[in-house]
């Protein structure tokens, strides 16, 4: 009876150990091609990164379209005296036809009077509406379904009353924001694309291309969150107070995973934020930490392709991993936030990725990131990529965006 007790803790321990050993070196090796050749050479990280967008989209996010031909921007709000006069508010609904079908959704924009134009600007998408940003009674309802929240309820059938004006002004501070001398743009994520599972696929930019659904690497939500984010940037490119060649690219959450995809796929954007994004985000599965590939399709079928489905269980074997998301970022600057509370979103796989990401930073001439042991709580490092991990739950809050604005102002201010 002792000796099988014995041999059990003896094997209960080399398990642990080799998971301990083995959690980072399973970890498919961003600078070393499909066909075993070492990446020595800029050119061959060009083509090892389109390598790595291809076994993304196949495996992972699925395939998303290209720039539409037939889009044209309507500016139908265009007021220079803004929170209180030191902003310019804009809101343009973006109209979009492919297939003899149309979808539209709207950006708001703010723009601080101040700053010497064309401005630096944030980009990301919202939770509850344009409206819930900020309680300013010109911003237009949204009139796409609100989610009733537990704390604010103020729907009425699933639309939006004047109720729900600013009831998420707390994790976009748009006063710092204009004060540091940036833009702000936003879009509600139901615009862009359903996160209702019942309703998966069969609103916004998805009713363009059906035909993107029939395969098992389709057009996932979390994919056309991020094509809706480029379509924002094709906005802000003809904005001449926006300086479009210094736009970064920011999300919360789910909304931070569609964040990390678009800086991936999207040039364009200049700099990445990504605030808890989590599982599909920023965290590695292979640590087997957190939520899991089997929640994420279970919970959240559509956020995903259906070919992401194979992994289910196999988090610790997959053949890609989140790093490599990062890596698809780089050279440009990323910031990669957790907390501490947020158990879900692993926030030490979080900062393993951007470990394990620094590789190819350094690759490619930046300074990375700069240290190797996740900093103590409440302390950025920022360096290419930057880091920090704060007391507190899954939220976004003002610690977090005066390191996002700092950061900001480093690289895109300069
Ligand atoms: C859930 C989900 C996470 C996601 C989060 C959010 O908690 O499990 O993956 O990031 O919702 O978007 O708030």
């Amino acid at each position: 009876m002792q000796n099988k007790f014995c041999l059990t803790v003896f094997l209960f321990s080399i398990s642990i150990l080799s998971f301990g050993q083995n959690k980072e070196s399973h970890l498919p090796d961003a600078l070393t091609l499909n066909n075993g050749t070492k990446v020595t050479s800029v050119k061959q990280w060009n083509d090892r990164r389109e390598e790595l967008l291809q076994i993304f989209r196949t495996g992972m996010y699925g395939i998303s379209p290209g720039q539409p031909k037939d889009m044209h921007f309507e500016v139908f709000d265009h007021d220079k005296n803004a929170l209180g006069g030191k902003a310019t508010r804009k809101q343009i609904t973006v109209h979009i036809r492919e297939n003899g079908k149309e979808a539209k959704f709207d950006i708001l924009l703010y723009i601080p009077n101040k700053a010497k134009h064309p401005v630096p600007a944030i980009i990301g998408i919202n939770f509850s509406g344009n409206h819930a940003i900020n309680a300013d009674p010109k911003i237009k309802l949204s009139e796409s379904w609100v989610e009733s929240s537990k704390n604010s309820p103020c729907t009425e059938n699933g639309k939006a009353t004047d109720a729900c004006r600013g009831t998420n002004s707390s994790q976009w501070p748009i006063d710092s924001i204009i004060d540091a001398g940036f833009a702000l743009a936003t879009i509600y994520r139901e615009e862009i694309a359903s996160d209702r599972k019942e309703e998966s696929f069969k609103t916004g930019v998805h009713t363009l291309y059906p035909e993107l659904q029939n395969q098992e690497d389709n057009f996932s939500t979390v994919a056309a969150w991020a094509w809706g984010l480029s379509r924002g940037m094709d906005y802000l490119e003809t904005d001449k107070d926006i300086n479009s060649k210094k736009v970064a690219v920011f999300g919360f959450s789910r909304l931070g995973k569609a964040a990390l995809w678009a800086g991936a796929n999207d040039t364009r954007f200049a700099m990445v934020i990504s605030n808890e994004s989590g599982a599909g985000g920023a965290k590695l599965f292979h640590r087997g930490i957190g939520e899991n590939i089997r929640r994420l399709n279970t919970v959240f079928p559509h956020w995903y392709a259906k070919s992401f489905r194979k992994y289910m269980d196999k988090d610790t074997l997959l053949p890609f991993d989140q790093h490599l998301v990062i890596d698809l970022i780089a050279p440009r600057p990323v910031y990669i936030a957790s907390a501490e509370g947020d158990k879900n979103s692993d926030p030490e796989g979080e900062f393993a990725s951007a470990v394990e990401a620094d590789k190819v930073y350094r690759f490619l001439k930046t300074d990375g990131l700069p240290v190797k042991e996740i900093p103590e709580l409440n302390k950025s490092v920022m360096g290419q990529i930057a880091y920090h991990i704060r007391t507190g739950g899954h939220d976004v809050t003002s610690f977090d965006w005066h390191q996002f604005l700092i950061f900001s102002n480093l690289h895109l201010q300069k």
